[in-house]
């Protein structure tokens, strides 16, 4: 059983649906709420209001999540994309390119996740590597800010000086400080080490572009900062929560960076948002998995997510999808104040490596897992398995097959024997890793949460659990820095 979209993407539920499983009589219990739920949506589309949605500060805010993979005029005046900020990202690529040798990308959470699976996924592990011929005149990439480490940051920071010996002359380095709110301390402590140290080296020069709330009348730090040094900017708009961000500036800069497709990705998102707005729930991808997802938590005890694609580069997906599943959903209190402590918890796999150590729990521990896999039909460089060692028969019998052939006989294996055992799986099937069928996925999790939040009746946009710590984070660093 799945779900095929005309692009070829599918939902396979097949383990996951039907008898000892998520049943139709478990679907047809939440029927009403799942028109309440559709209905939600297409509000949220249309006018950006979420029932009970309250910003950090208590005040109603607007969810324009939905909005973003449409390129419109009148999204330009909320800061979404429009023709003109799509025109800014293709010229800031040609700024780029040839121009500057090393950008690095500092952000945390909703700042950095997005844009690292779209490094990964579009330039893997050794795009730094490369010559710039190779990376048609793109800078090399760093990620920082995402923890507040000495250590790596110290070693960013010899890496880009040492960039700049073996080359000779000048450098340039950009770096692409991204924070919301302006002033997250893991984002800028970095933020400011490493301006401060690449500032000081002779054969660096420096340029600063800032990704946060344009909100001129009351600007974050950030946004302060770079209007008295003249720093470029680009918008996390309003209505748009950290965890969304992909597709907004925060995502398309860095798509602009690494010269990806910003179009089509935003194309794939769109028709998956179109595929979503469906009212029948077996042709709406969001509806379907959430619903599916929700049934096998509330219903079967299956609370854990375990996020499993098969290949390497998407890795950091699953840790974007940790992000945007915990912060959605993992809620105290419902919609109506009523303490629920909701959630189901996400976990971080990948397929082949981790069927040699997780799988042995996923086939015969605790009954409280769905494994979601994700598979690439169709990849772009494929190795055939050679007969290098005829004389080894167990070698010899792989040989002639594609290693990707071979990564997908191990997944449905996989689904196979986790099926075999009552446990829950599913697959979503890309037909390749590209631009498009990336923004289909994406756009498909980030609906299905906005849907599952509506199911549990749980605020999906806001997080104020993380709050809490941040409330006794703040004196103890002033008690250490009067201390000091
Ligand atoms: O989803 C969220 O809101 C968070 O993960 C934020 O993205 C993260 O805390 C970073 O915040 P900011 O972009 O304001 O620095």
């Amino acid at each position: 059983m799945a779900l095929v979209l005309k692009s070829g993407f599918t939902f396979d539920y097949d383990n996951l649906f039907g008898e000892g499983k998520v049943t139709q009589a478990d679907l047809d219990s939440y029927a009403e709420d799942l028109k309440k739920a559709h209905e939600a949506m297409k509000v949220m589309r249309e006018t950006g209001f979420i029932k009970a949605h309250l910003s950090k500060d208590g005040n109603p805010e607007k969810v324009y999540f939905s909005k973003l993979p449409y390129i419109t005029e009148e999204n330009g005046k909320l800061n979404l994309n429009s023709p003109a900020s799509i025109k800014r990202l293709h010229d800031f690529t040609e700024r780029i390119r040839n121009n500057v040798d090393v950008v690095v990308s500092l952000g945390i959470g909703g700042s950095f996740l997005g844009n690292k699976v779209l490094f990964d996924i579009f330039c893997g592990e050794f795009w730094n590597t490369w010559s710039a011929e190779k990376r048609k005149g793109m800078p090399k990439v760093y990620f920082s800010g995402q923890n507040i480490d000495a250590r790596r940051t110290g070693d960013i920071i010899d890496h880009i000086k040492a960039i700049a010996e073996h080359k000779g002359g000048k450098i340039k380095v950009m770096l692409m400080c991204m924070s919301k709110s302006g002033g997250t301390l893991d984002t800028m402590s970095n933020f400011m080490v490493m301006y401060d140290a690449l500032k000081k080296c002779d054969n660096i020069e420096v340029e600063v572009v800032a990704v946060t709330d344009p909100n001129m009348e009351k600007k974050t730090l950030l946004k302060q900062l770079a209007v008295e040094n003249g720093w470029e900017t680009f918008a996390v708009p309003d209505g748009v929560g950290g965890r969304f961000t992909v597709f907004c500036e925060v995502g398309l800069s860095t798509a602009a960076v690494i010269g990806m497709d910003i179009e089509k990705f935003l194309e794939g998102a769109r028709d998956m948002d179109k595929a979503c707005q469906n009212e029948d729930i077996w042709q709406n991808p969001a509806m379907l998995n959430a619903a599916l997802k929700f049934a096998a938590s509330e219903k079967h005890g299956r609370n854990i997510e375990v996020m499993m694609p098969y290949g390497d580069y998407m890795k950091s997906l699953s840790e974007w999808y940790i992000q945007l599943l915990a912060e959605s959903l993992g809620k105290q209190f419902d919609k109506d104040g009523k303490e629920v402590c909701y959630g189901r918890t996400p976990l971080v796999a990948v397929g082949t490596t981790d069927m040699h150590s997780q799988t042995q729990q996923h086939q015969e521990g605790a009954l409280d897992k769905v494994v979601q896999f994700i598979k690439v039909e169709k990849w772009a460089n494929d190795l055939v398995i050679p007969n290098a060692f005829p004389e080894a028969k167990k070698l010899a019998d792989i040989s002639g097959v594609t290693m990707s052939e071979a990564l997908e006989v191990a997944r449905q294996s996989n689904a196979d024997a986790l099926k075999s055992n009552h446990r829950f799986n599913a697959c979503f099937s890309l037909p390749e890793l590209n631009e498009y069928h990336l923004g289909e996925l994406l756009y498909l999790l980030a609906m299905s949460v906005a849907y599952e939040g509506e199911l549990a009746n749980v605020d999906a946009f806001n997080q104020p659990g993380v709050e809490a710590y941040k409330r006794i984070m703040g004196p103890k660093l002033q008690e250490l820095k009067a201390s000091k």
